[in-house]
């Protein structure tokens, strides 16, 4: 009639330890193969067949002889209208001066606005005329980025902050 003395041998302490370090094994495990391993989106989508695709305003032309030829005629075709055969103006400002209504005359400022106009609460002109996102046609980035390239090779106070995601 003893006790059991085998519990007994057994400190409270001991057991914490063993018990405490299984349970963080076992949380290791789970986040090491459970979420670290855990396949994103994209390989997702890749498996499935469909390709990521990266938003199209990330992808900016290289910058070269061609696509400032290409945005030369992109802006006789849709431009022009507005803002005249050499940039003079007309309905829309000048864009052969160095005044610039909005800040700041940087390409990728202006990217962004002619992709997506200006509205007429947005405009700052004395007239308040707004303008089509993309000059009211339906131009791919990559065309809107070679009208950019054209109009800072035109006028140098635009600022070439462009930087190509290369092709
Ligand atoms: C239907 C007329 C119209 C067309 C087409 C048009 N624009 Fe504009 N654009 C305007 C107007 C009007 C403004 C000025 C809005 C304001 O008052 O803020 C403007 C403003 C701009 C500005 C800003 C100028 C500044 O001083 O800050 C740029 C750059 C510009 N347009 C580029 C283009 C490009 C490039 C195209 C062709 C893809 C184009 N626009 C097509 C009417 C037009």
């Amino acid at each position: 009639m003893s006790d059991n003395s085998n519990s007994k041998a057994v400190p409270g302490w001991v057991n914490f330890l063993f018990w405490g370090a299984l349970a963080g094994g076992v949380l290791v495990a789970i986040f090491s193969q459970g979420f670290l391993n855990q396949p994103d989106a994209v390989s997702v989508r890749d498996e499935l067949g469909q390709r990521y695709v990266v938003p199209s305003i990330d992808i900016i032309p290289v910058r070269n002889a061609a696509s400032i030829e290409a945005g030369k005629d992109t802006y006789a075709r849709v431009c022009v209208a507005c803002h005249g055969a050499n940039l003079e103006g007309g309905v829309g400002p000048d864009l052969s001066d160095n005044e610039w209504w909005h800040q700041p005359a940087a390409e990728t400022n202006l990217a962004k606005l002619v992709m997506n106009g200006v509205s007429a609460g947005e405009a700052l002109g004395p007239n308040k005329v707004p303008m089509p996102a993309r000059g009211g046609q339906p131009l791919s980035n990559e065309e809107v980025w070679q009208v950019i390239y054209y109009l800072s090779d035109q006028n140098g106070s635009i600022q070439k902050d462009a930087v190509p995601t290369g092709q």
